[in-house]
């Protein structure tokens, strides 16, 4: 296990598991639709939860990316979320899945809801790994989440504090002296 990390909170095979129940929830929302959703990727923390869902999906789906920016080098949220990169693909008239790694405030996905409807998007579905439901300021819910947990900084398989720890295949919480030194 990494130094910095206190301890595991999901393994490879309880995070393969939540992909399947993620990717099952979607195909049965989608099991009627005739054109492919786009399925958008929030880059970077959603990146491994996107592929393993993505491909893990029978429902045939186009990808998209988009990188939003709100956090620095700092575990609280600034709560100005920003576009950094946009969308390639239109997504008017589209059933958009919006898969996110964590919904924290909710200032993201509250932001990228109404920026996604407002160019007429014909549907709007939220699958989160991770909610934080005790931290929400933004009026938004996650339609689709693997799991619920409380006030800690975790880890890995895609999150990061200050761009570290990503590659991590498991989900940890950071020890808190690792970002208490430095915030
Ligand atoms: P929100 O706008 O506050 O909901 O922020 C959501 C984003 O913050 C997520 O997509 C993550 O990138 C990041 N985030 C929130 N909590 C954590 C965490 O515990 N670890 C790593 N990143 C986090
Ligand atoms: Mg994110």
């Amino acid at each position: 296990m990494n130094k910095d990390i206190e301890r595991i909170v999901l393994s490879e095979e309880q995070l393969a598991n939540m992909v399947k129940g993620a990717a099952a929830w979607l195909d049965e929302r989608f099991k009627d639709t005739n054109t492919p959703p786009l399925a958008i990727s929030i880059l970077k923390g959603s990146v491994f939860f996107y592929c393993d869902v993505v491909r893990a999906m029978k429902t045939p789906v186009q990808l998209d990316f988009m990188t939003v920016s709100s956090y620095g080098n700092s575990t609280e949220s600034s709560g100005i979320p920003k576009i950094v990169m946009d969308l390639d693909a239109s997504v008017y008239g589209r059933d958009v899945i919006m898969v996110e790694d964590i919904v924290d405030s909710g200032n993201t996905l509250h932001k990228l809801k109404s920026f996604i409807l407002e160019r007429g998007a014909k549907s709007f579905t939220i699958v989160t790994l991770f909610d934080k439901p005790s931290r929400r300021k933004a009026p938004i819910a996650a339609d689709y989440s693997c799991c619920e947990i409380g006030d800690e900084f975790i880890v890995g398989y895609g999150l990061d504090y200050a761009q570290q720890y990503r590659s991590l295949p498991y989900i940890g919480v950071l020890k808190r002296e690792v970002y208490e030194k430095k915030n």
